[in-house]
């Protein structure tokens, strides 16, 4: 059984993954829009992935014999100043979910809950991975300016992602 304060966490932390996939998903539609179906692409999937850590959420819930209460989503912003500055609010973002899941680990731990701290651990791991993902994307656009032929080809790039469902194996 979750404690109280554990399990409000987990509820809190669905609807911050739910943000996101938002967050992400208003990022495909403004690539969308300015001619770059590659990074839409690839904000799509960011959005599905996002979906899916939801559901990892919610899912532990249920089997915790929690009850998952879903709350408001926050509207998204719409519109960014260019490329780059979309992916520097993604890494922002990222690091600011990665300070939610430490501070969900430390609830966890004060709760003594050794079964929602093994949870986590995907997450943490997983929370590495966005971060460096991200800034491999940064890196390169900053290296281009961000316009020009090397968008062109970076976009071609973006295109290839594809969506891997992280609760498949699991299910
Ligand atoms: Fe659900 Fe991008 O972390």
């Amino acid at each position: 059984m979750l404690k109280k304060e554990v399990l409000d966490a987990l509820n809190e932390q669905i609807n911050a993954e739910l943000y996101s996939s938002y967050l992400y998903l208003s990022m495909s539609a403004y690539f969308e829009n300015k001619g770059l179906p590659g990074f839409a692409n690839w904000m799509k999937i960011q959005y599905q992935e996002e979906t899916a850590h939801a559901i990892k959420f919610f899912n532990f819930v249920n089997e915790r014999g929690g009850r998952v209460i879903l709350k408001p989503i926050a509207g998204p912003e719409v519109e960014f100043d260019n490329v780059l500055s979309v992916f520097e609010k993604t890494l922002a973002h990222e690091n600011h979910v990665t300070d939610l899941i430490n501070n969900l680990v430390d609830i966890a731990i004060q709760a003594r809950d050794h079964a929602t701290q093994s949870f986590l651990k995907w997450f943490v791991d997983e929370q590495v991975e966005e971060e460096a993902n991200v800034s491999k994307i940064l890196d390169t656009l900053r290296l281009i300016n961000g316009e020009g032929n090397g968008l062109f080809m970076m976009d071609r790039e973006m295109q290839q992602r594809v969506f891997v469902d992280p609760n498949a194996a699991a299910e």
